[in-house]
């Protein structure tokens, strides 16, 4: 397969149709961090007032650090899942007395914080650094198994791997974040699980699920 062809034709998707979002085109690595926090479990039009909400009371990572951590679970209330303010107070406070305020720069030290998995990590790392690495969720796996016919296990270790080596493979050195961004929003918009828009995606011509009609059967997971 033709990975070039498909690297480019999302990135062109994605810029052809972009959200304006207020953690897009920016490269605070802390607002960035907070934006990924906040949307690791709740949708983007749920997020956003949150977003706003703690990019006002806290515009660094310093002003979260010293906040009480009373009055950051008060911005957080209605959003749940609170173990994610509570990591995101911890790691400022880290952040500010362990290094000197200078938030982590790599993907592998990125990883060390409390609340950021490989996902999280690598779009940070992208979006802020520029740093080459793939975000990997159910969105890639979904978007990887039509366009190229994988028929592997979704839900098994070999599966994973396999989409990870092949989304690392696939994203641009020189436009990390711009696949990255483009993999999350195609995967969240128009690959969509149920009745997605085929006919007019982009990528239909060379895109292995739609030519052989097996959008609905891909990706592929056993019940367990
Ligand atoms: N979901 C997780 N991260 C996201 C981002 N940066 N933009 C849109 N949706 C997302």
């Amino acid at each position: 397969a033709d990975y070039q062809l498909f690297s480019s034709k999302i990135i062109r998707w994605y810029e052809a149709n972009p959200r304006e979002l207020p953690w897009r085109g920016i490269s605070d690595p802390y607002k960035i961090w907070l934006s990924e926090i906040i949307l690791q479990q709740t949708r983007v039009a749920q997020g956003l007032p949150y977003y706003y909400k703690f990019v006002n009371a806290f515009p660094s990572v310093k002003d979260l650090a010293l906040a009480s951590e009373e009055e950051v679970l008060r911005l957080w209330q209605g959003l749940g899942y609170y173990s994610r303010a509570r990591n995101l107070h911890a790691c400022a406070q880290y952040i500010w007395s362990e290094l000197e305020g200078e938030f982590p720069q790599t993907y592998l030290e990125l990883l060390k914080l409390k609340g950021v998995g490989s996902y999280t990590a690598a779009a940070i790392s992208s979006f802020a650094f520029g740093e080459v690495r793939a975000v990997v969720d159910g969105n890639v796996f979904r978007v990887l198994a039509r366009y190229f016919g994988i028929e592997t296990d979704i839900g098994s270790g070999r599966g994973k791997k396999e989409f990870e080596e092949l989304a690392n493979e696939l994203i641009p050195k020189d436009q990390p974040g711009e696949f990255n961004q483009a993999m999350m929003d195609f995967g969240a918009r128009l690959c969509v699980p149920k009745n997605p828009e085929c006919d007019s995606c982009p990528l239909h011509e060379s895109c292995f699920a739609y030519s052989k009609n097996m959008v609905k059967d891909l990706p592929v997971k056993l019940n367990k």
